[in-house]
């Protein structure tokens, strides 16, 4: 086990396995057109599962493909099945759009994927289609069906933005009880790449709850499952939904997770402007041992604490402007995994 500076133990790695998406989800890729990632600068399977064995001697037991959309990567279900072999990770899991997903979904189960979680926003056609530029709610709602068949209870991730989707907190949660999967509502978040982020939009935690409240009854908040982002609660129904409350409320006191995007950098938070180069190295020919000291030594540097520094700034807005952005993807959400 490792310890950051704040004596924070490194636990999860986040691989987003490709920068590339095929929605534009206003929270996180608004804009009408993005700077990619050069092909020739993404991380095999063999480099990416190297860099997952190494971190996972040095702590890490959860693994999580994000992108971008991790389905958009070809073979996504061979690189599952060699993270699977390194045989030391508790937990190999997915976030995922879901428009790819029905098809896919048994196949990846079989490979060693152990949990997913689908985004959605909203249960309305023609509000999906402003809200992501595209027409796909069908799919996604298929991609949910079909995951739930072949994981059993399967999560599904929220971001709430006042005046847009606000008014679905109730058919949502209906809607993941009658499928039995768990809710999370998530705070719009200023991270890189939010670049129409505005505290107005915002609904907070304390919102969410008392509107849950009245249309639900009483909720009982759940005892923290670890350093997960989501608070749990429980409704008298015996319904358990979530909240991920970063904005308001910054989980970083105990944030054990590393973060690793497809161009091969490491970065040691959401909101950090800077990561740690390893394709050089890997590519260069560094050993085991030369990488796995690079990213040791790194990870007990580290004092990042994004959300709560943004949480100080004065005149909070827009963290990174759309100049910076096009200069350095790297910081993209959708680059370094949402
Ligand atoms: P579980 O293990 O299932 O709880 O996964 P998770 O909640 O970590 O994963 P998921 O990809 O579903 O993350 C949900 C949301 O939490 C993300 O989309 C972000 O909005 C937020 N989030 C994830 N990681 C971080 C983080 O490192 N910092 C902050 N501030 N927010 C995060
Ligand atoms: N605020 C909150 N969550 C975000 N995500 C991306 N951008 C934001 C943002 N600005 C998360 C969402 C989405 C996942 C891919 O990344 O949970 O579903
Ligand atoms: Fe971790 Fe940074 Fe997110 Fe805080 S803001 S929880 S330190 S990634």
């Amino acid at each position: 086990m490792i310890l950051d500076r704040w004596q924070r133990p490194l636990g999860h790695l986040r691989i987003s396995v490709t920068d590339r998406c095929n929605l534009r989800c206003a929270y996180c890729m608004p804009e009408p057109d993005y700077v990619w990632l050069p092909r020739t600068t993404l991380l095999t399977f063999e480099e990416l599962t190297r860099v997952t064995r190494l971190v996972s001697a040095l702590g890490v037991r959860h693994v999580r493909l994000t992108g971008g959309e991790p389905l958009l990567r070809a073979q996504v279900t061979d690189l599952t099945r060699q993270l699977s072999a390194i045989g030391s990770l508790d937990d190999i899991a997915m976030t995922t759009n879901g428009v790819l997903l029905a098809p896919l979904a048994p196949g990846l189960r079989d490979a060693g994927l152990r949990r997913i979680t689908v985004s959605l926003d909203t249960l309305r056609a023609d509000r999906f289609r402003e809200l992501t530029r595209r027409d796909q709610l069908d799919d996604v709602l298929a991609g949910i069906e079909a995951a739930s068949l072949a994981f059993g209870r399967i999560k599904i991730d929220t971001v709430l933005m006042r005046g847009t989707n606000d008014d679905e907190i109730e058919p949502l949660l209906a809607y993941a009880a009658q499928r039995g999967a768990e809710i999370r509502f998530i705070e719009y978040m200023d991270v890189p790449g939010a670049t129409h982020w505005d505290a107005a939009k915002v609904v907070s935690r304390e919102e969410i709850l008392a509107r849950v409240g009245r249309a639900f009854g009483p909720v009982e908040a759940l005892p923290s499952d670890g350093p997960a982002p989501a608070l749990r609660y429980r409704l008298a129904s015996g319904q358990v939904f979530g909240i991920i409350a970063s904005t308001t409320t910054p989980f970083c006191a105990t944030c054990d997770r590393l973060r690793l995007t497809a161009d091969g950098h490491l970065f040691f938070c959401l909101y950090a402007t800077r990561g740690l180069d390893i394709r050089t190295p890997l590519r260069d020919g560094a050993s085991d041992e030369e990488l796995t000291a690079l990213i040791r030594t790194a990870w007990q540097a580290r004092t990042d604490r994004g959300a709560e520094a943004r949480l100080a700034a004065p005149d909070r807005g827009a963290f990174v402007g759309v100049d910076a952005l096009r200069k350095s993807p790297q910081l993209e959400m959708h680059t370094r995994g949402g």
